[in-house]
């Protein structure tokens, strides 16, 4: 895996995700959305309904359905596992290393059956071995400091021959500049990730079988050119002088994240691994 100099600890993207949380629920998605959407053409400019699609998309290369008992690894604020419990019918439990975001996915979800989220890490999950036909994880798995763990713990709960279907941000090349490590990685406490390549051979290592790995690296370029442009207009009409601060500074952030997928140093994949 390639680093960059910074490394976060669980604890410090934990913290981060939840001293964020009131933030990015005032910009980003009012109902706690916050990943790569995929969109339709280069002139589609709605960011929710490409998120939706992601899900959409992942739910089906993972084959979710009603039979299906699912992790959402990552589940932030539980959108994911809600719209699958909701469309494909299936069980599920969402993970979270922050306390704040499994907070409001308990409220989002209210008195659904058969789902639940819990709070705790990819790397110590409290399941027992084998109790999953699925896990997803949808733009999470990059923050884990220890990713070998997180892929055996997995591979622990998941049963024999289950898939593991997930979306992750991306490092193409080792070397990452200054501008991209500031707006990229430490935005996020990101210490550094896997190419799509490496991605795969640390799937295998693992022990798991690759069914798909795709670049997708256009859609996430879109979403923060769509995310940045929402910034800029919503800050021009902000009365809050802090809210103003941020939305510009972030869609600036966006038009630097741009630049660092165009020169190879962030992407976007998804992937559908089995159990072997
Ligand atoms: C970019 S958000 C994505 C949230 C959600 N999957 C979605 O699509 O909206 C990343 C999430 O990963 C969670 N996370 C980061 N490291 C984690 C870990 N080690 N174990 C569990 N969750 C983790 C963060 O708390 C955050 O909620």
């Amino acid at each position: 895996m390639s680093m960059t100099s910074h490394v976060y600890t669980e604890k410090d993207v934990g913290d981060f995700f939840d001293q964020t949380t009131a933030t990015y629920l005032n910009f980003w998605d009012s109902e706690g959305v916050l990943h790569t959407g995929y969109f339709a053409d280069d002139a589609d400019e709605d960011y929710r309904a490409a998120a939706e699609r992601t899900s959409d998309i992942m739910a089906a290369e993972a084959g979710i359905d009603g039979s299906s008992h699912v992790l959402d690894v990552g589940c932030g604020c539980g959108n994911f596992l809600i719209h699958l419990a909701d469309r494909r019918g299936c069980r599920g439990e969402g993970l979270d290393l922050s306390e704040e975001r499994v907070k409001f996915a308990r409220e989002l979800a209210g008195d659904r059956p058969g789902i639940g989220f819990r709070h705790g890490s990819a790397t110590q999950m409290p399941y027992g071995d084998g109790g999953f036909s699925h896990v997803v994880s949808q733009d999470a798995l990059f923050l884990v400091p220890d990713k070998p763990r997180s892929h055996a713990e997995i591979h622990r709960v998941l049963r024999p021959g289950g898939v593991f279907a997930f979306s992750d941000f991306l490092q193409p090349k080792k070397e990452i500049g200054e501008r991209a490590r500031r707006h990229v990685y430490d935005r996020v406490r990101w210490s550094g990730g896997y190419s799509l390549v490496e991605y795969q051979a640390a799937l295998e290592r693992a022990g798991f079988e690759i069914i798909l790995a795709r670049n997708l690296e256009s859609h996430i370029r879109q979403t923060y050119r769509v995310l940045g442009k929402t910034a800029r207009e919503r800050a021009e009409g902000a009365q809050d002088a802090a809210a103003r601060a941020w939305m510009l500074a972030f869609s600036d952030s966006c038009e630097e994240i741009q630049v660092a997928i165009d020169q190879g140093e962030f992407g976007w994949g998804i992937f559908v691994a089995r159990k072997r």
